[in-house]
């Protein structure tokens, strides 16, 4: 595989966000913070760091318009406390108004990770039993079972060639082709809302290994329209790509004082965002999609106790929900900090808390009290909190809320297991 490139399946990289900023192009999230109506904790707290195009969901999200969110899981294994960070974002976008969905990565589960599908399937309900315990609504489904998520990604695959996958993804000719369709299946999962529903911008949070993914959509969106839509200062110009000649005339016909060219019409005096959504209209009844490009959020992953990435593949770098409490107190007492090599230059120099799994843990999800935080975090660097003791202390915090979590999710599981009793 090319280094070049960022590789969604590897288990353990460093991405240099740096890089993704100035060469991928991810914009810093403090551009978009400001138009928020309230700032949640993921952004105030720097996990969620980078963007695409936030500015139309910030947008929706003040003025109460419709968006979609849309998430996926790949049921490779138990759902951990690495996964959480996603699922909470989710959450806050549907509590704000997003119509909510969540995709179980069956297909990439079985054709990257060679699981089962006995085994996606149990995983995939334990997700789901996750983010409902956290207050998600709206639907989750499987790409396995999801026929219009697979005639979409049929559709997609016809924009996308081998050079484009071996760009995005350093693709080689050895690349079996089921790796190649469940990228394809991606690209129309994050589509997916926009079919199943309607065209609206559509809000992706990842954690940042995803974004080839969200580039390749991007430019798929873009190239399934029928037309473009530019503001050209004087008049609004709209461009036919492949559009039949019906739904030209329709787009000339809808706009008074519109001048009809070859490949393009010029319409003046009319709101952009107007003719949008008028053109997207006379796309879609005339059998294309009109899909609005849609934009991602990037998060930092939480550290595994091992100084990794928490990865299924490594049990001491994870906590899982369904992990007792002592073996949950036993992987944190044994956690790697940002603690010094003895006591001794720890209570001179203090611990370095940024670096710290167990202190990352600890604002990435076990205190939401912002003045705790702060205090925990110059306590260590101060040299007065030992790592022992402020292992104790995490530890409890996880336990409580794993017990509390855990009987959420088990009224979940049942509500899960009766859907499915209860379907046809
Ligand atoms: N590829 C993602 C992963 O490895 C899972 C996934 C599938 C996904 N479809 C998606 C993520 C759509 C975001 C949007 O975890």
């Amino acid at each position: 595989m090319n280094t070049d490139v960022v590789n969604p399946w590897a288990s353990d990289q460093a991405v240099d966000i740096e890089r993704l900023h100035v060469e991928f192009g991810i914009e810093r999230i403090e551009t978009v913070t400001d138009l928020l109506p309230e700032v949640p904790d993921f952004i105030k707290r720097g996990i969620v760091f980078g963007h695409r195009d936030y500015d139309q969901i910030a947008h929706a999200i003040r003025t109460h318009e419709p968006f979609h969110v849309l998430t996926g899981f790949m049921p490779s294994g138990h759902p951990h406390l690495g996964h959480l960070m996603v699922m909470k974002e989710v959450v806050w976008h549907v509590q704000h108004g997003g119509n909510g969905y969540v995709c179980i990565a069956d297909r990439e589960a079985h054709a990257v990770r060679n699981l089962t599908w006995e085994q996606c399937r149990r995983f995939g309900d334990e997700y789901r039993a996750c983010l409902y315990a956290l207050g998600f609504e709206g639907e989750t489904y499987e790409q396995s079972t999801n026929r219009t998520v697979q005639d979409l990604s049929f559709e997609a695959s016809a924009k996308v060639n081998f050079s484009e996958l071996s760009a995005i993804y350093g693709f080689t000719p050895d690349t079996d082709i089921g790796h190649a369709i469940s990228v394809l299946t991606q690209v129309s999962d994050i589509l997916y809302p926009q079919v199943d529903s309607e065209p609206a911008p559509t809000i992706v949070p990842v954690g940042l290994d995803q974004d080839p993914h969200i580039r390749l959509t991007r430019g798929v969106a873009h190239k399934l329209r029928m037309f473009t839509v530019e503001d050209r200062n004087t008049h609004i110009s709209v461009r036919s790509k492949e559009a039949p000649e019906e739904a030209m005339e329709a787009v000339h016909q809808a706009f008074l004082g519109s001048k009809r060219y070859e490949g393009h019409i010029d319409i003046p005096n009319v709101p952009l965002e107007h003719v949008k959504k008028v053109v997207r209209a006379i796309e879609r009844s005339h059998g294309g999609y009109g899909f609005v490009t849609p934009s991602a959020t990037f998060h930092r992953f939480m550290p595994g106790l091992t100084g990794g990435k928490m990865s299924s593949s490594v049990p001491e770098s994870l906590i899982g929900f369904y992990e007792d409490d002592k073996t949950i107190t036993k992987k944190i007492m044994a956690a790697l900090t940002g603690g010094r090599m003895t006591l001794q230059e720890q209570k001179e120099l203090g611990g370095e808390p940024d670096k710290c799994p167990v202190f990352l843990l600890n604002l990435f999800h076990m205190i939401s009290d912002d003045t705790e935080l702060a205090k925990l975090r110059s306590r260590c660097m101060a040299g007065e909190l030992m790592c022992g003791q402020c292992k104790k202390e995490t530890a409890a915090r996880v336990v409580a809320f794993l017990d509390e979590f855990r009987e959420r999710m088990a009224c979940a599981a049942d509500a899960i297991r009766n859907e499915k009793v209860s379907a046809p």
